[in-house]
């Protein structure tokens, strides 16, 4: 289990008023302080090795920032499974995981993009794994081909994904299909087939990829938010499943991103013209990505826009959902809607 004051206090670090607080903890209850700076689970201490930690799994690291201590997650040489990494958000994660270090074994069915991604970050770093998420038999292949070249994956980027636009009674049941396949149930059977290795090795992240939407469902685009939902959701409850086992479960949620998402997206009587008129670097969310692994936080949401209308929704649905109502109108227009 990650350790919760440093977390919470995080927020409070730059403030006075925790800095006193965190003091008054250190010098009223030393031994309190140190559970909660290495985590409730924390561990035993080395023999005779007085006020030290324990020799701590290799994955992680203890690090200071400040008077606050926390467990950084280290990537260095750590195997990271990136799905969908032909192209957008998958892409710009391979190198900035490269770039931390890692060794990348990148999927997507386009086996020509991978080559052309493992050629030019070299191929001791990036392990083309060709594979379509939806297929049971290939997640299975894929996962014995990783472990059989790179040894066991401590990471899983659950990153794959697709939307299609429009209104859900207008919408192909193959669509639809498409997206709970590729955006819910690959993720979970992923996760199923990490997680043994990692929960017995008692170290691993799987990392999910969901979208601001996942968190205020937007119109025309309702089963694809659902699907970012149910990751979040997923995220979450597996997350308190596996509390204390050293295996971190992280969300992360990107606003609209300058990916070929879009264009790769089926429209049906919408045309999401305006809807990426802000959009993020896929760079930018990478770099997200990357520090969450190292921070092992919890959940992020990576846009304003995003952080704003969760807040909004959690003080009034019936608001949230007007602004977003206005916002698909807007970004989303239908033949008919003055795009005001
Ligand atoms: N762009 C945004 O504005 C945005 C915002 C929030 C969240 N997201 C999420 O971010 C993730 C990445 O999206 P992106 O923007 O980078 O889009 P993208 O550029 O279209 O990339 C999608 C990736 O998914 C792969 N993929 C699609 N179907 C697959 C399948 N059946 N099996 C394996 N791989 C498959 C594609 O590779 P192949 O075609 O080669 O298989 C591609 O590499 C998605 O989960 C998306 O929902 C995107």
């Amino acid at each position: 289990m990650t350790p919760l004051i440093p977390y919470h206090a995080r927020f409070f670090k730059r403030t006075r008023k925790y800095n006193i607080h965190f003091r008054f903890v250190s010098q009223k209850f030393p031994n309190l302080e140190k559970i909660f700076s290495r985590g409730w689970h924390g561990g035993k201490r080395a023999p005779g090795a007085k006020g030290s930690v324990r020799s701590e799994p290799a994955a992680r690291r203890r690090v200071s920032r400040g008077n606050q201590a926390i467990v950084s997650y280290v990537l260095k040489d750590k195997v990271v499974w990136i799905t969908g990494a032909s192209s957008g958000i998958g892409w710009a994660c391979v190198e900035a995981f490269v770039a931390a270090g890692a060794r990348v074994a990148a999927s997507a069915r386009r086996t020509d993009r991978l080559s052309e991604l493992a050629g030019q970050l070299g191929r001791n770093r990036v392990a083309p794994v060709p594979l379509d998420v939806t297929d049971a038999d290939g997640r299975r292949a894929a996962h014995d081909e990783i472990r059989a070249a790179l040894g066991a994956v401590d990471v899983l980027i659950n990153n794959a994904g697709w939307a299609g636009f429009g209104r859900v009674v207008a919408q192909p049941s193959a669509d639809l299909r498409r997206m709970i396949e590729l955006n819910v149930l690959a993720p979970v059977e992923l996760a199923r087939i990490v997680l043994p290795d990692m929960l017995s090795r008692r170290h691993g992240q799987v990392i999910n990829i969901a979208s601001v939407v996942g968190y205020q469902s937007i119109p025309r685009m309702t089963v694809y938010s659902a699907t970012k939902a149910f990751l979040l959701s997923f995220s979450t409850g597996l997350r308190m499943e596996i509390a204390g086992s050293g295996v971190d479960v992280i969300s992360v949620a990107p606003g609209s991103t300058r990916t070929p998402f879009f264009e790769n997206a089926s429209n049906v009587n919408v045309r999401p013209v305006r809807l990426a008129r802000t959009q993020y670097s896929p760079q930018h969310v990478a770099r997200a990505v990357v520090r969450a692994s190292r921070a092992r936080r919890r959940e992020v949401i990576l846009s304003a826009e995003g952080i704003t209308i969760a807040g909004i929704r959690r003080l009034s649905h019936r608001l949230a959902d007007a602004i977003m109502l206005r916002f698909a109108r807007f970004a989303m227009p239908e033949a008919g809607d003055t795009g005001s």
